[in-house]
């Protein structure tokens, strides 16, 4: 036992103060023995506690619950999760898609053209006007570009603004470039007969942008005000409309989610810009005037739900492989289809049609029904409005399917099958590729083919030809 006051450590001497007598040895050496002891018995608890932590570290994604319980906070957590699981229902099949469309909403707040300020381009940046046979299509751009900035933060749309053309600076984050939360459109300026600069029927195009806007995030917008600042943009490079029937101004409105950052969700930031691009025919034709197009049954453009009737880059880009295999076999554009009853949807970026006899011996023009799977064409809506007007041709919209023309053409009651589009106005169809066997449609072989009238009559409104409230006069 060690005598009250006794320590290990001597203390110095204060003067005057009693000397400690020295230690007795035995009883030092038992306390040092039980120091030893229960330091050992201590490293080695510790040492196995340390090697306890590293492997809970180590293995914590084996052990949720030693995650979840890492913070007490989780424990509420973890009993309801728990509660939960127990309580998730079997999988059930999928609802089928909703196909009908949907109300348009309109937007809560737009851009003004009221507000649009121009900064010109000076004459050095002006370029140089390439000759109509030499344009192509989007080879070209004019001197101008419009550009309209949206800035959740900063209240939504900003003011528009039209600049020399430039290129962007993009963040590399921005979701346009991730996940394709864009959009654009397509439609032109025609120099009519009388000098005037005519638009066909913007407001189509406003629409179907502000839906596309809807699907993807994006924000929507008022497209009478857009359409306005199109018309300012066209008025100050109007030198660019071509002076002629057989080429246009092109202009490609577009939008963008700017937002950088990785998130898959509604941008807090966008662009919208509009170039525009003197342009040529679209597509190359064989000697006879049309085009042969290939049915590979095995690639889709769209399905059910998803965004086929939209106009968004991400339907585009996944088509390039399937139209240079096709294209490798000597066809111009795919056929694309759908279904196990191979139903026609559309060609290339074109709304397909085609006319025939139908069972009651009259001449009817025919295209399949906006099902989801289609985009809604402008020039599709205008050939339908148009042609119903006339006596001679019964018109309607119906699913199509490769049995029905391969027997409509075996019967000799196939008469013309041709695309539709802003770029190509009509394209006609001559040649069919379908798995193994060659389909030769007599399209150009008619003495006055539906497709031809219904070209003439669109380009007659688009060139001024003839008045149509289908017009926008720009200038
Ligand atoms: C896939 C697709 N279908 C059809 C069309 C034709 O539509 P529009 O007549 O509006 O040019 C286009 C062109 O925009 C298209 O990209």
């Amino acid at each position: 036992m060690f005598e009250h006051n006794q320590t290990f450590h001597s203390t110095p001497a204060r003067p005057g103060a009693a000397r400690i007598g020295p230690r007795r040895p035995q009883l030092a050496s038992a306390s040092r023995t039980v120091c030893l002891l229960l330091l050992r018995t201590l490293s080695h608890k510790i040492n196995n506690l340390v090697l306890l932590v590293k492997w809970i570290f180590e293995n914590q994604h084996k052990l949720q619950t030693v995650r979840w319980c890492s913070s007490s906070l989780r424990y509420k957590e973890l009993e309801e999760s728990a509660q939960t699981l127990e309580h998730v229902a079997a999988p059930v099949a999928a609802a089928a898609p909703d196909v009908k469309p949907r109300p348009y909403r309109a937007p809560e707040t737009s851009f003004k053209h009221d507000d649009l300020q121009v900064t010109l381009a000076a004459p050095y940046q002006l370029q140089r006007k390439p000759d109509a046979p030499d344009l192509g299509f989007g080879k070209y751009f004019t001197d101008h570009m419009l550009k309209i900035q949206y800035q959740k933060q900063l209240g939504g749309w900003q003011k528009p603004e039209i600049t020399p053309f430039e290129p962007l600076s993009i963040h590399p984050a921005a979701k346009a470039l991730h996940y394709a939360i864009q959009l654009f459109e397509g439609l032109k300026a025609y120099r009519g007969v009388d000098d005037k600069i005519r638009l066909f029927r913007p407001d189509l195009n406003m629409r179907r942008m502000n839906l596309a806007a809807e699907r993807s995030g994006l924000p929507m917008f008022d497209g009478d005000e857009l359409i306005k600042c199109i018309k300012r943009l066209i008025q100050i490079d109007q030198e660019w409309v071509p002076h002629s029937e057989t080429s246009t101004l092109y202009i490609r409105p577009t939008l963008i989610g700017t937002e950088a950052t990785f998130g898959i969700m509604a941008p807090e930031s966008a662009l919208l810009f509009v170039i525009l691009s003197p342009v040529s025919a679209y597509y190359k034709a064989s000697d006879d005037g049309a085009v042969s197009i290939y049915a590979d049954p095995s690639v889709v453009r769209a399905f059910p739900g998803g965004v086929g009737n939209r106009k968004v880059g991400s339907n585009y880009g996944p088509t390039i492989d399937a139209t240079a295999r096709a294209a490798q076999m000597g066809h111009h554009q795919v056929l694309w289809l759908f279904g196990p009853n191979h139903e026609l949807t559309e060609v290339g970026a074109m709304n397909i049609f085609m006319v025939y006899i139908n069972e009651h011996g009259e001449k009817q023009l025919s295209t399949p029904p906006l099902n989801g799977l289609i985009l809604p064409g402008v020039t599709r809506q205008s050939i339908l409005e148009l042609a119903s007007e006339w006596d001679d041709l019964t018109v309607k919209e119906e699913v199509i399917t490769m049995d029905r023309v391969i027997e409509l053409n075996r019967s000799g009651r196939l008469l013309e099958m041709f695309g539709s589009g802003t770029a190509v106005v009509i394209s006609p169809i001559s040649r069919m590729g379908f798995i193994d066997q060659e389909i030769y449609i007599p399209t150009m072989k008619q003495t006055r083919p539906v497709f031809q009238r219904i070209k003439d009559t669109l380009l007659a409104i688009q060139y001024g030809h003839i008045d149509h409230p289908y017009s926008h006069v720009v200038s």
